[in-house]
């Protein structure tokens, strides 16, 4: 028999503490109009101090697992896609998996920035309609302030922290009706952490040089991006059989919102299709989607049986598209 995975469950979990553009007023040369007018965002989330990936990842987790109904006894392979972890290795989804008690659980995390929800949705995917695994802990988890030069207007304004889970598994009624993925990796520079691996080992110039922090060719990324993000939504709706018309929502990574308005415009979505919150949270990389998701599902926006179409790009580069039954 045909095994179709869909989605069983969904959480997310964001830090308490609220940052502000006027709080960024106050530590780098920028303003409130210039993020907003520029990004849309309005305020970010930052984890607390002692507040790890792994700590968000587990308070997501907990709530997809509750949203499901299930046991997390059942859960038998855990994925995170993340690329701010608790470590550079080992993998953060060890360490979740730890923390939420199970044992004898494969995990591993994906790195594909802000494309790593697309992939991980990919691979549990796969892993469930091949039959290997029957649950998949899907957590997208972000502590991305970590990895920011808080001196560096160019970047610091744009990121936040959160997470973003599902629990994907065999279902009769919602589905995951394509995925699609990609990547080019000729241009690591334009969006990465220079410094602390093979290329540029962890030194003291390094960090004099604050190449241990996110950096980003910010034009090249937008120019690359509203080229990959459309292409990747195209392909999703083509493989999954459906038009944009068809689709009841849209969620794109929550990366600027001229990226995301242009897009609907592109595809002629409507704003109330277009699922949108990059004002309240910012960029929390591969948590996007997921977050915007579970808000939707939890404020009953996204009902079952509607179609939800994803799209993200990020560093790497990699992009992706996926289309979802609820
Ligand atoms: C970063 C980004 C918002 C910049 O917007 P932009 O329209 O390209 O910026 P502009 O060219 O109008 O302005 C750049 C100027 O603003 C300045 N600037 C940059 N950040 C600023 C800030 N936070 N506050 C004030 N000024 C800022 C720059 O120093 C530059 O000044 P200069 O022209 O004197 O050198 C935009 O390029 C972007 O969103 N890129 C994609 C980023 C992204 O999506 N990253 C994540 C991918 S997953």
């Amino acid at each position: 028999m045909t095994i179709k995975a869909g989605i069983l469950g969904c959480g997310y979990y964001l830090p308490e503490r609220i940052m502000t553009n006027f709080d960024l007023e106050k530590i780098v040369d920028t303003s409130d109009e210039w993020i907003r007018s520029r990004t849309g965002i309005e305020q970010r989330r930052i984890a607390a101090d002692n507040e790890t990936t792994s700590d968000m990842a587990l308070k997501a987790a907990e709530r997809a697992i509750a949203n499901a109904g299930m046991k997390k006894e059942e859960i038998d392979l855990v994925i995170i896609p993340t690329i701010s972890p608790d470590y550079a290795w080992p993998a953060t989804a060890c360490i979740t998996t730890y923390k939420l008690g199970l044992k004898d659980v494969p995990a591993f995390d994906v790195s594909a920035a802000c494309s790593g929800f697309i992939y991980g949705l990919t691979v549990a995917r796969a892993m469930v309609e091949s039959g290997l695994y029957k649950r998949v802990l899907l957590i997208a988890a972000e502590k991305f302030s970590t990895y920011l030069d808080w001196t560096d207007r160019n970047t610091c304004v744009l990121m936040g922290d959160g997470a973003g889970a599902m629990i994907i598994g065999p279902s009769e009624t919602s589905c995951i009706m394509s995925t699609y993925i990609n990547s080019d990796g000729s241009h690591p520079e334009y969006l990465c952490q220079p410094g602390g691996g093979s290329v540029m080992p962890l030194s003291q110039e390094v960090l004099d040089k604050k190449m241990n922090f996110m950096h980003m060719n910010g034009k090249e990324i937008y120019v690359n991006a509203v080229e990959k993000m459309p292409q990747a939504l195209d392909a999703a709706m083509k493989l999954a059989g459906v038009t944009p018309e068809q689709v009841d929502f849209t969620i794109f990574h929550q990366a600027n919102i001229r990226i995301i308005q242009y897009i609907a415009k592109k595809f002629n979505i409507p704003a109330e299709k277009n699922i949108i919150n990059i004002q309240r949270y910012g960029n929390t990389s591969a948590a996007t989607i997921p977050i915007a998701f579970t808000e939707a599902v939890e404020s009953g926006k996204i009902k079952k049986g509607n179609i939800v179409a994803f799209s993200a790009f990020g560093g790497g580069m990699t992009w992706g598209g996926a289309v979802v039954r609820v």
